[in-house]
């Protein structure tokens, strides 16, 4: 255990909220457990690989446990082209390297979602020291429970399926929302629960149009209730398209002018039923403003129980949520890995069992 550190920290990929509340938590974590210099580093790896950071005071980690965003900035930067040399001309992967040398740092800490832990992965088995925290309101990383960002844009995700409901309840309308999640569906399938939609779709069970337009037909052809809400992840897609690549998928939508898939389903939906439908959108609205409570609480845990690992010289590891009590994952094993939603889960159970809809006769 080393007395001094010197740990460079990085926001990387979508943001979330909780990122500041986690920052300040691997911070005062590591005041508290030994005499830490701390590096900033800007936009992610960004920063690291143009050499764009600077050095933090202990009071620079006051006053954000509540701020949404993050203080450090965030950019994409994706792992398929890390190795790759572009026009640019820079080797991204030799400069995060020297710059990491530059900074003389001991350890750098990166929180973000797959893709993020994909290129940490990649760096630690380039040698560096190397942390990882798990963030994303898609909640989709592997081995652990929960990532943070996720409930805070579940309450959001919620609060717009409740108030939804009113309007569509006054006009008689389908009401067609979409929620993030591109390749795993969990923001949807927790937001349509607890707003108690009467149809979800998601990445992991293709739907079938004729059995989300009976879903429909069966909530708005009564004469107490007139409207139908249907919750579609992002990612969404029929049987049939499970057939095709994602690519084909996009351009055939594309090619029909759909925004997004939550237009696509609505359009399937006029064209069967000639019902009044409109579709909401909120997008990143979902990934805005302060966390909950929750995720100031989850956010904060993960970031101390980073500092220890920091502390322990316990590096390669990617903090999580096992089981209900915080712990730690060796970052290979987290790489490349998706946690999608499986099927047979106890949330699913539960939507089929209040009698929601995926798309399909049987879930399996
Ligand atoms: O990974 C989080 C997420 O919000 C996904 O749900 C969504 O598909 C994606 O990011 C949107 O990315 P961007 O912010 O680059 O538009």
């Amino acid at each position: 255990m080393k007395n001094k550190q010197r740990i460079g920290i990085l926001t990387s990929g979508g943001d979330c909220p909780g990122l500041n509340a986690a920052i300040r938590g691997v911070a005062r974590g590591a005041y508290n457990l030994f005499e830490p210099e701390i590096i900033g580093i800007a936009d992610g790896y960004r920063g690291l690989i143009e050499g764009d950071y600077k050095e933090m005071k202990q009071d620079d980690f006051r006053g954000i446990l509540t701020l949404g965003g993050t203080i450090l900035g965030t950019s994409r930067r994706p792992f398929r082209n890390m190795r790759v040399i572009e026009d640019d001309n820079v080797d991204k992967v030799a400069n995060m390297k020297k710059n990491y040398k530059k900074m003389g740092l001991d350890c750098l800490v990166c929180l973000g979602g797959n893709g993020t832990h994909k290129t940490a992965n990649l760096l630690a088995e380039e040698g560096l020291n190397v942390i990882g925290l798990p963030k994303t309101i898609d909640n989709d990383i592997w081995a652990t429970d929960v990532t943070f960002g996720f409930h805070t844009a579940v309450d959001l995700g919620t609060d717009v399926v409740d108030r939804i409901h009113t309007t569509a309840n006054s006009h008689g309308r389908v009401m067609v929302i979409e929620i993030m999640g591109n390749k795993a569906g969990w923001l949807s399938l927790y937001a349509g629960l607890a707003g108690g939609a009467d149809v979800i779709l998601l990445p992991e069970i293709p739907y079938d149009p004729n059995e989300v337009i009976k879903a429909v037909e069966k909530r708005t052809g009564k004469p107490d209730r007139r409207y139908a809400i249907v919750v579609v992840a992002e990612g969404a897609f029929s049987q049939e398209e499970a057939k095709m690549k994602r690519k084909d998928r996009l351009a055939i939508r594309a090619e029909k002018h759909y925004p997004s898939v939550g237009y696509q389903v609505a359009d399937m939906i006029v064209q069967a039923t000639g019902l009044d439908t409109r579709v909401v959108n909120p997008g990143h609205y979902l990934r805005g403003g302060n966390p909950s409570a929750y995720d100031r609480v989850l956010a904060t845990q993960f970031g101390t129980y980073a500092a220890n690992l920091i502390h322990q010289e316990n590096y390669g590891q990617t903090v999580a949520m096992i089981g209900g009590t915080i712990g730690h994952n060796p970052l290979s094993d987290v790489a490349g890995k998706t946690k999608f939603v499986p099927a047979d889960c106890s949330e699913v159970q539960s939507a089929l069992d209040v009698g929601i809809s995926f798309g399909v006769k049987k879930v399996k």
